[in-house]
């Protein structure tokens, strides 16, 4: 029986979902370039997209938008966001509250659902911890909108809705990595929408996915200084840890979104020094990775500038994580749907090397 560790090079599954070429370093969704959707489109159009395989005419748009208006969480769950101790971090938190929401069935509305209440809890619990009071979405503003509203208590400007809207596409959807193959696992047992989303949520916070941009953070402050860079990492390298932000399993070239937003932080803030710093230390990295490991094709992925991203639109670390999970959401339920629509439950083997 040949084993593939990491289920490396192992396809599972047809899907009209997307398609991640890692030669060329694209993303296709639905047919469309992600980087055009980006620029192009709202959060709300993509997430049309991706649930229902086509951009919606004017019209179908103006019904998605009442769709997508917010919706209040429960008394009770603001009880759990202000009684767990304040250790707990925010994506156990996300979990917990999500978890309490009970058994919930797979549709569109409950998935649009799932995108306020991610983002209200994550957003009440960062205020909650810095004893601000929690604030409530509101129905004229947008989604992306009332992301950074609920967090920061004030509207923000348009170029800071501009580069989390961006990100947040960039972001939704991206094939078979670890969350989505998780919530597939779930999805595949017929268990309901949320334990699928819980499951995925737990796949998305391992500092080898989602967990990746806050260290990244923690990388560019331990490095301090660009002069020191080189030997920090090298230091790093030699100790056998792994720089965050760089390599992926399915890119052998520039992961796109990473160039992507890239271009978004030149627009928005190219003359920032931190920013300047990132693109150093990128430099830096990639030359190191190329000399340390040369059979390798090591390049930078997504989670080195989402950091950079949800800095600049002044969000704190500890919420990069679970925004991530806010937008993944996307797919994950585009994939339950998939999943659904031709169930198969999903039951790999493994070989046997024990004692017989
Ligand atoms: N730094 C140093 N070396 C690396 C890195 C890195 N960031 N990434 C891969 N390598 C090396 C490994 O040491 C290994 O070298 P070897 O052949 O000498 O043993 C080789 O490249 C292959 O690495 P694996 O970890 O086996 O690759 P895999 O495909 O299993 O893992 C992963 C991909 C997890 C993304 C890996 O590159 C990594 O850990 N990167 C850092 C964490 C990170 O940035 N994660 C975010 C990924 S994007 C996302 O999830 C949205």
């Amino acid at each position: 029986m040949r084993v593939n560790p990491g289920l490396a090079g192992v396809t599972v599954a047809d899907t009209m979902i997307s398609m991640i070429d890692g030669v060329q370093g694209k993303i296709i969704i639905r047919g469309y370039d992600i980087q055009k959707l980006a620029v192009h489109h709202t959060f709300e159009e993509v997430v049309y997209l991706l649930w229902k395989g086509s951009l919606p005419s004017n019209q179908e748009l103006a019904k998605w938008k009442i769709r997508f208006k917010p919706n209040r969480i429960p008394e009770e769950i603001i009880t759990i966001i202000q009684s767990l101790s304040v250790d707990v971090d925010m994506m156990s938190v996300l979990r917990t509250c999500i978890s309490a929401l009970g058994d919930q069935e797979v549709s569109f509305t409950q998935g649009v659902r799932l995108f306020y209440f991610m983002s209200s809890v994550t957003a009440f619990r960062y205020r909650y911890l810095h004893q601000l009071p929690m604030i409530q979405p509101r129905e004229d503003l947008s989604f992306v909108e009332n992301l950074l509203y609920m967090v920061h208590g004030k509207e923000p400007s348009l170029v800071h809705r501009k580069a989390l809207e961006s990100y947040l596409i960039l972001a939704c959807e991206h094939g078979f990595n670890a969350s989505t193959f998780t919530a597939r696992v779930v999805a595949s047992t017929e268990a309901d929408l949320t334990s699928a989303i819980v499951a995925a949520l737990g796949a998305l916070k391992g500092r080898l996915h989602g967990g990746a941009p806050s260290e990244v953070d923690d990388m560019l402050e331990k490095i301090g200084l660009v002069e020191e860079a080189e030997s920090w990492m090298r230091n790093h390298l030699e100790n056998g840890e792994k720089l965050m932000g760089f390599g992926h399993r399915i890119y052998q070239t520039v992961d796109p979104r990473a160039e992507a937003l890239r271009e978004v932080l030149q627009l928005e803030a190219g003359e920032e020094p931190w920013f300047q710093m990132a693109i150093e230390v990128e430099k830096k990295a990639l030359a190191l990775l190329k000399e340390v490991k040369p059979h390798r094709q090591i390049h930078t992925n997504v989670e080195f500038y989402t950091a950079a991203v949800l800095k600049a639109v002044q969000l704190p670390k500890e919420l990069y994580t679970p925004i991530f999970a806010v937008t993944r959401t996307a797919g994950w339920v585009a994939h339950i749907f998939e999943q659904r629509e031709n169930n198969r439950i999903i039951r790999p083997s493994a070989s046997y090397i024990g004692p017989r």
